[in-house]
Formats: C-alpha cells, sequence, structure tokens
C-alpha cells in the first residue's frame, strides 16, 4: 500500500502553482524520496472544490470538448449506502478520499479503484429523524496525515489517511438535541473548522474550530444571539453579538434557537487571513413567530467574514435581512480575482436561494457590483443600490398578514441550494446549477414549538398543510431548472442549458472547456463550457447530484463523480417522474478511451398495494392529517415519494396492520433511519395513517390501469 505511506511528501511532487499552493498547506512541504510504486506524478484535488478557492476549477484540459467522445468509464466502486450521495471527493498523493450517506468514508487508490480502507462511524439510524433534507454528506478534509469527516450525530473524526483508523474524535454537539453535520470539515492553517445544521427543527448555528494534532476547541462563533437572560456565552461571537446582533432582534426568539445554522459554505480566505461563512435560515421561518416581525436578525442569511486565527468578527453583509423564506446565504462561496470596470478585484461569489448573485469584496465585505437575479424572482423587485438592501415586495411579507398564501419564486428549495457552482477563469463565467420553482407560505395561527420536529411557522410547507398533490401543487411548483452561465462582473446571464424538471447535481469546470453536471434521471453529462452544447453522455443508473472532481496520475486525467440519488429534493419532492427503488450508491471515475462498464441494472418491479377494502373516509381523513404532520416531510406529500425514502403506497407493509405497526410505532427498521412513533401516536392514529395510504394507492393503481386502458 503506497499510499501516503509519505505524506510529508507530497509537497514536492506538486507542479503547478494553484495545486502546490493548497497541498503544501495542507501536508506541509517536507523533501523525500518517492516510494517506488507511488506514482510518478499526481495533479490532485486536494479540498472539496479542488482549492482553497473552492471554485470546481480544475485546469487540467487532457480531456476536453475535441476529444470527450472518448471518454469512458475507467473503475466504478459500489458503495453499502442507498440514500442521497453528496460529497466531491478529494483527490491526495494518489488516493480518492469521499465520504458517502451516513458519514461513512471510504479511500481508494485513485488509478486502480482498489480500496484502501474504509470508515463507517456507525451513526445510530434514529439520528437519521433529525436530518431534515436527507442523511447526506457532502466531503472530506486532509491535513497533516489525517482525514477529517463531520459525522450526522455531530462527531467530528480525525483518521489515519493511510489506514483510516481514529486519531480523535470531538464532540460537536450533543447527539440528543436536533442539530447534525451534512457538510464538510475545513481545514485553515493548524485548525479544523466545522458548522451544522437543524434549523427547521429549532437550534442555534455556530462553528467551531478545532485543533488539528489534538482536537481541541481553539474557539466558536455563534451566528445568533442566545437568551439574553443568559449573559454572554464566553465565545469568539460574544462582542458582535453585544454589539451588532443583540440590538436586531425582538420577541422570544431564542426559544426557538433562532437558526442561522452553518450548514454548508466555509472557506478559507489566505489573501485576507479570513474565515467566510455562509449563514443560514431563521428558525421558525416565520418571522413574526421568531422575532415579533421586526429587526433585521443578525447574521441569519449573511456572509459572514472571521478573524482565521481568533474566530472574531471582521464584516458582514446581509443578503436577507428578515429572512422568511428559508432563503439561507449557506450556499457554495467561490474565492477569485476578477475584473470589474477595468480594475482587478478580489471577490466572493455566491448564488444564494434568494435568486440574487451575490459579488463581494473581501477586503471589507461591500457588494462589488449591484446584485441582479439569476432566476425569475417575485419576492423582490432588485438591491438598493445605496443601502445594498433588497427591495422587498409587500405582499411577501407573507408572515405580516395571516390570511393569504404567498407564492414564492424562487422558493424554499432555492435558486440553487448546496450543489457546487463553478468558475472558470478561461470564460470568465459562472456555471449555477439553476432551480426555477414556487413555493408557498402562510402564516401559521395558533402555532405551537413540537421538539425535535419541524416547527417552522408556516401553514403551506408542513404539519398542517395541503395533502393531496392537486392542493401541493398550488403551494410547490416546479418549473424546471437549468446550468446558469454567468457573467460576474457584468452581472448577467449569458446563456443558460435547459432541463426538465428539478434535482440536477453539481457542476465542475475545466481547461479542457467542459462542465460535468449529473442528472436525477442518471445520466451524467458533458458541456462545452463556452456554449452549453452538451457533447457527452453516460448512464450512472442513479441520480447523480454531487459535482465531479478532476485529477492527474502518470499523465492521465480522469473525472470522478459520486452517483446516488437523494437530498431534499429527493426525498420531499413528489415531482420526481417514474419513482423507484434505487441501487446503492456508487463511485464513478473516466478516463480517454476507460472501457469498463457497469452491470447491467434492471430496476425492480415496483407495484402498488391498495387494500380489498375501502376505509371510511372520516379515517382516511384523520390519517391525512397525521400523516402530514410526522410522515409527510420523508416520505412525501400525498405518500407520493420520490422514491430515496419508500413510497408507501408500493410498501408491502401496508396491506399488513401487524408489521405495520411494528415499523410505525414499534421502530423495527428504526435501525435504518424510520423511527417509531408509539410517543406521538397510538394504534388507532396508526390504523388511519394506513387507511389514508391505502386509498392512495388506491386512487395510484386506478390511475395507472385507466392509462393502460
Ligand atoms: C425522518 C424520516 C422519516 C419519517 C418522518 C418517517 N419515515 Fe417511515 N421510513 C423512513 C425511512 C428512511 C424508511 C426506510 C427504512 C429502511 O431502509 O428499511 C422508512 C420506512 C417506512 C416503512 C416501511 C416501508 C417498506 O416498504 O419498507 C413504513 C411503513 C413507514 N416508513 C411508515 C412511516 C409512517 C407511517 C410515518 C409517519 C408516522 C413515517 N414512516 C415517518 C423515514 C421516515
Amino acid at each position: 500500500m503506497h499510499i501516503l505511506e509519505k505524506v510529508d511528501c507530497v509537497g514536492t511532487k506538486a507542479k503547478k502553482l494553484r495545486i502546490a499552493f493548497a497541498v503544501m498547506a495542507i501536508f506541509g512541504a517536507a523533501s523525500c524520496s518517492r516510494a517506488p510504486t507511488e506514482p510518478a506524478s499526481v495533479e490532485g484535488w486536494p479540498t472539496i472544490g479542488g482549492s482553497y478557492r473552492e471554485d470546481f476549477y480544475s485546469p487540467l484540459k487532457k480531456i476536453s470538448a475535441e476529444n470527450v467522445d472518448r471518454l469512458g468509464l475507467s473503475w466504478y466502486a459500489d458503495l453499502d449506502t442507498d440514500r442521497g450521495q453528496e460529497a466531491n471527493p478529494i483527490i491526495v498523493d494518489g488516493v480518492i478520499y469521499v465520504s458517502t450517506a451516513w458519514s461513512k468514508v471510504y479511500a481508494f487508490d485513485a488509478k486502480t479503484g482498489d480500496q484502501v480502507w474504509r470508515f463507517d462511524p456507525q451513526v445510530p439510524g434514529e439520528k437519521g429523524f433529525d436530518a431534515c433534507c436527507d442523511v447526506g454528506n457532502r466531503g472530506v478534509a486532509a491535513a497533516r496525515g489525517k482525514i477529517f469527516v463531520g459525522a450526522l450525530d455531530g462527531r467530528l473524526i480525525a483518521l489515519d489517511a493511510r489506514t483510516g483508523a481514529v486519531v480523535w474524535t470531538a464532540k460537536t454537539f450533543d447527539p440528543e438535541t436536533p442539530y447534525t453535520i451534512t457538510g464538510a470539515p475545513r481545514i485553515v492553517k493548524d485548525r479544523v473548522i466545522i458548522g451544522n445544521g437543524g434549523a427547521e427543527y429549532g437550534v442555534r448555528g455556530y462553528v467551531t474550530a478545532y485543533d488539528i494534532e489534538t482536537g481541541e476547541k481553539a474557539w466558536r462563533f455563534y451566528t445568533v444571539p442566545g437568551d439574553p437572560a443568559a449573559g454572554p456565552d464566553g465565545e469568539a461571537s460574544d462582542a458582535v453579538m453585544k454589539e451588532k446582533a443583540a440590538s436586531s432582534w425582538f420577541g422570544e426568539w431564542y426559544k426557538y434557537g433562532g437558526g442561522g445554522t452553518v450548514w454548508d459554505a466555509i472557506v478559507y480566505d489566505e489573501d485576507f487571513d479570513q474565515v467566510l461563512i455562509g449563514v443560514g435560515n431563521g428558525s421558525p421561518w416565520n418571522y413574526r413567530i421568531r422575532s415579533d416581525g421586526k429587526g433585521d436578525n443578525l447574521f441569519l442569511s449573511s456572509i459572514v467574514a472571521l478573524d482565521a486565527e481568533t474566530g472574531a468578527y471582521k464584516w458582514h453583509y446581509q443578503e436577507t435581512p428578515a429572512e422568511s423564506w428559508d432563503f439561507t446565504a449557506t450556499q457554495p462561496i467561490i474565492l477569485a480575482d476578477i475584473e470589474i470596470e477595468g480594475a482587478t478585484r478580489k471577490v466572493a461569489m455566491q448564488a444564494p436561494k434568494n435568486g440574487f448573485f451575490y459579488v463581494i469584496d473581501r477586503s471589507n465585505g461591500e457588494l462589488a457590483t449591484l446584485p441582479q437575479p439569476f432566476v425569475s424572482v417575485n419576492w423582490a423587485t432588485g438591491v438598493d443600490a445605496k443601502t445594498g438592501r433588497p427591495i422587498v415586495n409587500e405582499e411577501a411579507k407573507w408572515s405580516a398578514s395571516n390570511d393569504k398564501n404567498f407564492v414564492a419564486r424562487p422558493g424554499a428549495y432555492g435558486a440553487h441550494s448546496w450543489h457546487p457552482m463553478a468558475y472558470s477563469p478561461d470564460t470568465g463565467l459562472v456555471y449555477i446549477p439553476t432551480q426555477d420553482h414556487m413555493f408557498g407560505y402562510q402564516d401559521e395561527m395558533g402555532f405551537r414549538f413540537h421538539a425535535g420536529e419541524w416547527n417552522l411557522g408556516n401553514a403551506s410547507a408542513t404539519n398542517v398543510g395541503p395533502t393531496s398533490v392537486e392542493e401541493r401543487g398550488k403551494s410547490i411548483k416546479t418549473i424546471g431548472a437549468s446550468i446558469t452561465a454567468f457573467d460576474p462582473s457584468k452581472q448577467k446571464t449569458v446563456w443558460r442549458v435547459q432541463h426538465d424538471g428539478i434535482g440536477y447535481g453539481g457542476i465542475l469546470a475545466t481547461g479542457g472547456n467542459l462542465l460535468f453536471q449529473g442528472e436525477p434521471n442518471g445520466m451524467f453529462s458533458a458541456y462545452r463550457a463556452s456554449d452549453g452544447e452538451k457533447v457527452w453522455s453516460f448512464d450512472a443508473q442513479s441520480g447523480a447530484v454531487a459535482a465531479a472532481a478532476s485529477y492527474e496520475i502518470d499523465g492521465e486525467q480522469y473525472v470522478a463523480v459520486l452517483a446516488g440519488f437523494g437530498g431534499v429534493v429527493g426525498i420531499f419532492s413528489p415531482y420526481i417522474k417514474d419513482p423507484h427503488v434505487r441501487p446503492n450508491g456508487r463511485l464513478l471515475v473516466f478516463k480517454l478511451d476507460g472501457d469498463a462498464s457497469l452491470p447491467d441494472y434492471e430496476p425492480p418491479e415496483f407495484p402498488f398495494y391498495p387494500p380489498e377494502d375501502e376505509a371510511p373516509p372520516s379515517q382516511v381523513a384523520l390519517g391525512a392529517g397525521l400523516y402530514a404532520g410526522h410522515c409527510m416531510r420523508c416520505h412525501g406529500a400525498a405518500a407520493w415519494s420520490a422514491g430515496v425514502i419508500p413510497d408507501l403506497r408500493r410498501s408491502a407493509v401496508l396491506i399488513s396492520p401487524e408489521a405495520w405497526e411494528q415499523v410505525v410505532l414499534d421502530g423495527a427498521l428504526k435501525s435504518q433511519g424510520m423511527v417509531g412513533f408509539d410517543d406521538k401516536l397510538d394504534q388507532n392514529d396508526a390504523e388511519a395513517i394506513r387507511a389514508y395510504i391505502g386509498e392512495e394507492a388506491r386512487a395510484a393503481q386506478h390511475a395507472l390501469t385507466t392509462l393502460s386502458e
């Protein structure tokens, strides 16, 4: 096993400057001789996003728009989990390290695909209950011979890069609280930094830095103020909470956590020795319930710059003051030096959920260009050039008036979510995996907080919302997805590749004038970066939502991507045609003239199971309400699932009251993420839900039969 035997030598191998800086920072630039079996040369992909700039751009160009028709599978590896696979692999010294659903980690020889090691943190299945948007994990970090992964249950784990053995573990939160980790840790000098998620449930966001060698906590930054009665936290955020944030909150937000989780973007900006964090939505979403409908609620929906050494506040830019639409600013942040009106500016770029494109001057947090929408936007008319604040439409302020449903475009799925966008310095364009959709919001009167469950204060979305697909269609409408090629200096869309439906993957751009992107239907495709022309496609047999990485070993360029459909669209949206049981996830690696092939795959039969006898309407109605309150967020609206979590109309368990009770009340499938509900539901309730789903199965079966007649 040659891999990382000499991790400290990597610095001597790196050739290109951008690779060299990243690798040196990661492993230290010691010199030493090469073991005989080591690859002669490696151009790696040492961090998620490819470098500290996280631009998802590889300068490699041996695979190009001219020869991409020769691109074929070099090797693949089957994973042992079937939920959403969201990680961008990293490649260091000839080894691919990748995390998968349930926070497992694999190491493979990047050239041959031989497994080097595998690590399972054994996250308890019940913890899946706390994950709003699937049990994915978006990647690992590497430094000083260690690989770091954030586990869903809050452990930050350092592994020996050679063996996968645990070096240290830090507890970043109490696993009994509804926090989760799905994001990747980031390396900042001698520290590893991690955030968390959970704002749908009612938590308070923060990031924490730990010592790389020991796992000891160095500092923590809270993104929103805590309970004023409890006094300061004794953390790096104390000063700015007092000076800026506290006065922007009203009411009793601290009872619901306030939100502001940092669940994805954390980037280290070497130029200014600062860490940029993307802060999430408010908890609950409803601004009236959260903050009496007053104040900006700092630092929700903001990019905040922290001193890399101390974690102290440096500057912030708030994209959506008084956030009420689940408009997170957690989407990936790309660091770049771009030309704006003749001058080179050091900027941070983000295409957040709210639909406007932000180019921020990294020296001071000010707007470098006036944000323009990159999709259709109806909640605001623009951003005020003087104040830098969005000009919000009155009717979009849904929690200020309790009698109407505001359908926002974009809505809670976001105009762009975590799926990485890419920036190519060759074309000067940012390539955004865009989603165009609408989402309804309505003030939830008589809101009551349910510990451990979704607490949005939005009557349209969950808990008390519409239950039929028709009704739901009015509050969630998917219009389409696209690759949006956006010019950040001019703030304008240059072209789009239009897709059907939503649920498309992150994007990799390469020096070969190529973009790579996965599709929910299982295709993995390449487009010309200059004009969006589709030039290559491969049937991966399972939707790929993660972004690809590219690397070179011994003169050959590779493209690697995870396949495995999932994420919030995968589990919450019923608008995926053809739901089917999916195979486990897979890592796919391509090269020119690669001649490996996948085994044949026949999706299994997936029939409906309507019960023989019709259930009484009153029982069905009771079941529909309970289903919406407790089951819908995982099994889909109107019992129609996109297939990542079982479609209950198609479950054999549906026709056995005994089996149903064992699963739904007793938690027989708890270790797989299906907890028992005996603390929330009784037998009568469980039977009512079964009756309701039975009738949905009958309706679906009937529709099928009518269609085929
Ligand atoms: C946090 C997500 C989540 C919630 C909420 C949830 N489930 Fe599940 N459920 C799952 C997962 C994951 C599985 C698949 C477990 C496995 O792989 O065996 C599952 C499986 C099931 C199954 C077995 C299906 C089969 O064919 O194997 C039934 C029945 C079921 N759920 C019913 C319900 C009901 C009823 C509710 C609401 C009271 C509910 N679930 C709420 C995640 C959830």
